[in-house]
């Protein structure tokens, strides 16, 4: 048998893909996928093994940093047990060692014994309990340029435990939107119509923002906001531009879509000459029933001010839920200040006097309290250095709640709870 191992050319891909086909169907699992494999025969290091003029082996390297990966690493059944496998090991090292790299690793699948002795043979040495994870990103190549032309994107996947108290809030959105949305095929077992589209109104800052962004965290679908007001730069108009916009956001298989303030676009029609947001108003109500009609998206819609909302556009039939998100009681305010006092701060804050004092706060006005508090503790730590530098202490907290306005006035709370009884919808 005359072997030869040599450097990977651009015409042995059949031969690898043979090799991985082959490699699969004997049970291999892979880690790394097909692509991932090619691509990095192309761009990385790859030897193979040759046979009378027969690819019979092959191994993958890419390098990351100081460490490098076999990516991977197969024989022919018929050619095992020659040596073949070492001599690829070793000639993929000899190549890659020199880009400055200390380690050398690959994973391979419990179940495949006879690699884990080739690899033996080769040096590689078995670092036992280490389990492999992966994780799906959900967003295909398509996706992703149109959500970077819409401005959208995948949150952070703990923006939903991020939320400080707000208790009956969270569980009705789990139960109402995330629930169905996540598992269709449960929601449709017990005739359940996942929502589509909903409003979330309340005072400002009270965290509607908030929840619409960790909705579409919570399940795993990438946020795209859309600011009908400034599509003013689009040629054919505001109206037009809105259009458009929905037009893309159909190609995403899943996608939570937020427009936030909406009355600024939804608001009263009348007047004589209609203005150009009359346009988007009349658009928006158009677009919602066809956003409507596919499965695997959200419309969120938020309002500081839902009585000023256009009738036509809380009608039956185009939001499933109109959500009220109002002050935090005193569970969830305790929760938000927690969030927001260092931590090792905590036990020498009195925790219980903050949140009695703080009774009619929004979520945004104890953040603006803590971090004039925190600002405050900071430039007396620093320019009078007789006070106490462990953080900021409830005196710098009380003061900063004296000086913080609120943004929520009784009069506002009024209104809110009439709002709750006169268009809330659960
Ligand atoms: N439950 C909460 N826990 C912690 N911070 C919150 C919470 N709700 C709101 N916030 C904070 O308050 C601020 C205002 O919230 P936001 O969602 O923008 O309010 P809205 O959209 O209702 O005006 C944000 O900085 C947000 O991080
Ligand atoms: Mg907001």
């Amino acid at each position: 048998m005359s072997l030869r191992i040599r450097e990977y050319h651009p015409g042995d891909t059949d031969a690898v893909l043979d090799l991985w086909n082959r490699a699969k169907a004997s049970g291999y699992e892979p880690v790394y996928g097909l692509a991932e494999i090619l691509a990095s025969c192309e761009k990385d290091h790859a030897v193979v093994a040759v046979v009378d003029n027969k690819i019979v082996g092959a191994a993958v390297g890419r390098a990351a940093h100081e460490q490098g990966w076999i990516v991977f690493f197969s024989t022919l059944e018929e050619y095992r047990r020659q040596g073949i496998g070492s001599s690829l090991l070793s000639a993929l090292e000899a190549r890659m060692a020199p880009l400055g790299l200390t380690k050398l690793s690959i994973l391979v699948p419990d179940s495949q014994e006879e690699r884990k002795t080739v690899l033996g043979r080769a040096g590689f040495v078995d670092r036992n309990h280490l389990s492999y994870f992966e994780r799906e990103i959900p967003v295909s190549e398509k996706e992703r340029s149109i959500l970077q032309e819409l401005g959208g994107r995948l949150l952070p996947t703990d923006l939903w435990p991020a939320i400080a108290g707000m208790q009956g809030e969270k569980e009705m959105l789990e139960r109402r939107l995330v629930l169905p949305l996540s598992d269709g095929a449960l929601a449709e077992k017990y005739g359940v119509e996942p929502p589509r589209s909903i409003v979330l109104f309340g005072p400002p800052g009270t965290g509607k923002t908030t929840f619409a962004k960790a909705v579409a965290s919570r399940l795993h679908w990438p946020f795209v906001e859309v600011f009908p007001a400034r599509l003013a730069g689009d040629a054919k108009g505001l109206a037009a531009g809105l259009r458009d916009t929905f037009t893309r956001i159909e190609d995403l298989d899943n996608v939570v879509v937020f427009i936030d303030e909406v009355e600024e676009i939804a608001a009263q029609r009348g007047g004589e000459p209609p203005t150009a947001l009359q346009g988007v108003t009349n658009e928006l109500l158009k677009l919602i029933p066809m956003f409507r009609e596919r499965p695997g998206r959200l419309l969120i819609v938020a309002t500081n001010f839902i009585r000023a909302l256009d009738d036509a556009f809380l009608r039956h039939g185009r939001f499933d839920y109109v959500i009220p998100i109002g002050l935090p009681d005193t569970g969830a305010r305790e929760s938000i200040w927690t969030r927001y006092i260092p931590s090792h701060a905590l036990k020498n804050v009195d925790l219980k006097e903050l949140v009695k004092r703080t009774e009619g706060f929004s979520p945004a006005d104890i953040e603006f309290a803590a971090r004039k508090a925190s600002q405050r503790a900071l430039e007396a730590a620093v320019y009078s250095p007789e006070s106490p530098p462990d953080g900021p202490s409830t005196e710098d907290y009380l003061v900063a709640i004296g000086e913080t306005r609120m943004t929520v006035s009784p009069e506002m709370v009024g209104q809110f709870l009439e709002d709750i009884e006169a268009l809330a919808r659960l």
